[in-house]
């Protein structure tokens, strides 16, 4: 945006942020990191904590870290260390139109 210019919505806000987040965490992983995308954050209480001011949309949070033994986690967590399953790619994408 130019100096003067009215702020104006970018359809493609939620597409820069995914593409931005999948970069963070291929880097997290090249620095030995890990990193752990959540939308299931409390947004109103983070906006406040940051400070963000309006026009700025919070999109995710991401959690940056190093791995450990899933021994040192406490009960209730312990257990959910265990590979997730992946659905067919047949489940979730599609050649052509939707109808
Ligand atoms: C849009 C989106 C939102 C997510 N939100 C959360 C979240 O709020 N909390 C969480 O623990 N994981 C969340 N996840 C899942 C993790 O970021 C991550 O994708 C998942 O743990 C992958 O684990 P897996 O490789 O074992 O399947 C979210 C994933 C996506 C795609």
């Amino acid at each position: 945006m130019r100096a003067g210019e009215e702020p104006t919505d970018f359809y493609s806000h939620s597409f820069d942020a995914g593409a931005a987040w999948a970069q963070m965490a291929l880097q997290a992983t090249v620095l030995g990191y890990h990193a752990h995308g959540m939308t299931g954050i409390e947004f109103d209480k983070a906006r406040v904590e940051l400070g963000l001011p309006g026009d700025i949309r919070l999109e995710a949070a991401v959690a940056l870290g190093r791995r450990d033994a899933p021994e040192r986690l406490p009960e209730g967590l312990r257990e959910r260390e265990v590979p997730s399953s992946r659905k067919d790619v047949a489940e979730i994408a599609l050649a052509g139109n939707y109808r």
